[in-house]
C-alpha cells in the first residue's frame, strides 16, 4: 500500500494549472499502484486557515467559515470532475483535523519543545511565510507574491527546530527520508547550515482565523504547523479514530495500514516546510526515524512570462477552459489530453512554461499523429488482410521497454516513463514503414503478414494498459480500437 499525498490548497482562488500538476501527479501514482501493486491511499485536501484566506473572506463580506465552505466545495467539485480518484479529502476546519493539531501544540508544550519568546520579523502574507532580508526582490518586495512583507512584532510559542537540525540532516544523507530530485536534496540540506533555519514561530496573536491554541487564548496556531498535520488528520478522520486518550505513538498505530506518507508530491516553493519542518515536529512528537514520510518529490513550476504562475499574481492559465475546448471535439478526452500534455512536457523538477499553441502542438504531433495514427493503421491492415489475432498473447518486442516503464514509473518519473511509450509507438510506426505490410500481401506471404501484425497489436495492447494511469479515458478508447468497436481514438479532422 503507498500512502500518496498532495499539497492541501488554499482557498484564496480557483485551481489553475499548477494545482492541477501537482494532483495528477498524485492520482497518476495512485492509480498505478492500484492497478500494478497492493494499493494505494490518496489524499488531498484544502488549506483553510490563516491571514491569506481571511483576507480573501473579508474582501468578499462573508465570514471565514462561510467563505471557506462554499471554496472547499467547488474544489472538491473540480476534483470530481477531472476524475481524481482521491480516496479522502481533508479540510483543515475539519473538527478531526483542528483537533489533532490542538494536540500537536499541546504535546510540545509538555516535552517543552516550544517555548515563549518576543520577536521582531517580516511576514508575507502570500506566502504565509516569514521572510529574511536576504530573500526579498527589488523594491523589497517577497520573491514569489510581489508583496511587500508586513513586520511582525509579537509574543508567540517557538518551535525549537535547532534540537532536530542534525537528526534531520542524517535522514536525509542516508535518504530515510528521501528527498528528489537529488538536486533538492542538496538544496535541503544547505538549509540545515543556514543559521537563518532556526527556532521559528509557531503561533500567532494577531491571525484570529486559526485553530486557536488550547492553553493560551492570546494565540492560534501557525497556519503552517495547522496545514502539515493533514496528512496525519486525513487517515485519522477518514477511520473516525479518537484520539483523545491516545500517545503520538498509539495514533500512528491506529492507521498503520495506511500511515507513513510515502509519496508527498510538494512544488518547490514549500520545500523547506515538508524537508525541514514536518520531519521536525514528527519527531518532536516521538515517532521513530522508521514511521517518518518516505519520499518527497519536489515539482517545479509552470511559468508564465517569466514568472510563477500563480493564484496571488493572478497570470494563471485554468486548465477547465483547455480541457472544454478539447472536449468540444474529441469526445469529452479534454483532461486526458491536457493530463499527458502537462506529465511529458516537465519532467518532475523542471520548471516548464506552455503555451496555448505549445498544446495544441504537442496534440497533434504526438497523440493524433503518433498514438492515435499507429492504432488506427495496424488495426486497419488487421481488418483488410483478415489477420486472426489473439489480445492474450505476450507481446515480446518491447519487453524491455514495457520493463522500464515500470521502474521510472516507481520512481515517481512519469516522464520517462511516458517518453518510453511514445517511443514504442513511433518505432511500431517506423517498422511499419520498413516492412511495408501491403507489399507482403501483395507477394502472398501471409506468414511474414501475420507475424508483423499480430505482434504489433499486442504490443499496442500493452501500451494501452501501460497508459491506464496517465490516461484513463484515452486507454479505454485505445482497447475499443484494438477490439474492433471503434475505428480511431480521436477523431479525423478536429472542428477547429
Ligand atoms: O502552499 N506550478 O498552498 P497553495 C506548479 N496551503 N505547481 C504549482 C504552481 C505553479 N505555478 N502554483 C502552485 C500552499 N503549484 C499550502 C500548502 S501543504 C501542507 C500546504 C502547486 O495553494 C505546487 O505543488 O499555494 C505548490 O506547492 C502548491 O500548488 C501550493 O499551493
Ligand atoms: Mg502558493
Amino acid at each position: 500500500m503507498k500512502y500518496i499525498t498532495t499539497p492541501i490548497y488554499y482557498l484564496n482562488g480557483e485551481p489553475h494549472l499548477g494545482h492541477y500538476y501537482a494532483t495528477t501527479i498524485a492520482d497518476v501514482l495512485a492509480r498505478y499502484y492500484r492497478k500494478y501493486h497492493d494499493g494505494a491511499f490518496f489524499l488531498t485536501g484544502t488549506d483553510e486557515h490563516g491571514q491569506k484566506v481571511a483576507d480573501k473572506a473579508a474582501s468578499q463580506n462573508l465570514l471565514p467559515q462561510e467563505f471557506t465552505d462554499t471554496m472547499s466545495q467547488m474544489w472538491q467539485k473540480t476534483w470530481q470532475d477531472l476524475g481524481i480518484s482521491y480516496d479522502y479529502f481533508i479540510r483543515t476546519t475539519n473538527p478531526k483535523h483542528q483537533e489533532l493539531a490542538q494536540y500537536v501544540i499541546e504535546r510540545f508544550r509538555d516535552s517543552d519543545d516550544v517555548y515563549l519568546k518576543e520577536y521582531e520579523a517580516l511576514y508575507c502574507v502570500g506566502a504565509e511565510s516569514f521572510v529574511t532580508k536576504s530573500e526579498l526582490r527589488e523594491g523589497g518586495l517577497c520573491p514569489d507574491h510581489d508583496e511587500k512583507p508586513q513586520i511582525i512584532q509579537e509574543k508567540n510559542y517557538f518551535f525549537r527546530l535547532s534540537k532536530y537540525k542534525s537528526q534531520i540532516r542524517d535522514l536525509i544523507i542516508n535518504d530515510i527520508i528521501k528527498i528528489v530530485p537529488e538536486s533538492r536534496k542538496n538544496e535541503t540540506l544547505e538549509l540545515l547550515n543556514n543559521p537563518d533555519i532556526d527556532d521559528f514561530s509557531v503561533t500567532r496573536q494577531q491571525v484570529s482565523w486559526g485553530v486557536p491554541v488550547p492553553f493560551d487564548d492570546t494565540q492560534t496556531l501557525y497556519v503552517w504547523i495547522d496545514a502539515l498535520f493533514n496528512y496525519m488528520s486525513g487517515p485519522l478522520a477518514k477511520k473516525n479514530i479518537d484520539i483523545t486518550h491516545l500517545t503520538p505513538k498509539q495514533i500512528i498505530e491506529s492507521i498503520v495500514d495506511i500511515w507513513p506518507p510515502n509519496i508527498q508530491i510538494i512544488g518547490k516553493d514549500i520545500m523547506k516546510f515538508h524537508t525541514v519542518f514536518w520531519p521536525a515536529f514528527l519527531l518532536a512528537l516521538g515517532i521513530p526515524e522508521d514511521k517518518l514520510p518516505k519520499t518527497i518529490v519536489v515539482t517545479g513550476f509552470f511559468m508564465s512570462d517569466g514568472r510563477k504562475m500563480s493564484k496571488s499574481l493572478g497570470n494563471v492559465i485554468n486548465p477547465q477552459e483547455i480541457i472544454q475546448e478539447f472536449n468540444t471535439y474529441t469526445d469529452n478526452l479534454g483532461n486526458d489530453i491536457l493530463r499527458y500534455i502537462i506529465l511529458r512536457e516537465m519532467k518532475i523538477g523542471n520548471d516548464g512554461d506552455l503555451t496555448l499553441d505549445k498544446i495544441e502542438h504537442i496534440y497533434h504531433i504526438e497523440l493524433v499523429n503518433k498514438f492515435g495514427n499507429t492504432f488506427s493503421r495496424v488495426m486497419g491492415m488487421a481488418k483488410k488482410y483478415q489477420i486472426e489475432f489473439d489480445l492474450n498473447q505476450e507481446a515480446i518486442s518491447y519487453k524491455s521497454q514495457f520493463e522500464k516503464y515500470h521502474i521510472a514509473m516507481q520512481d515517481n518519473d512519469i516522464y520517462s516513463a511516458l517518453h518510453i511509450l511514445l517511443d514504442i509507438c513511433s518505432h511500431i510506426a517506423q517498422e511499419i514503414q520498413e516492412i511495408q505490410p501491403w507489399e507482403l500481401y501483395k507477394q502472398g506471404n501471409m506468414t511474414q503478414l501475420q507475424i508483423h501484425i499480430r505482434e504489433w497489436i499486442v504490443s499496442l495492447k500493452e501500451i494501452a494498459k501501460c497508459i491506464e494511469p496517465i490516461m484513463p479515458r484515452i486507454s479505454d478508447k485505445m482497447q475499443q480500437v484494438l477490439a474492433g468497436e471503434s475505428e480511431h481514438i480521436f477523431p479525423q479532422k478536429p472542428l477547429s
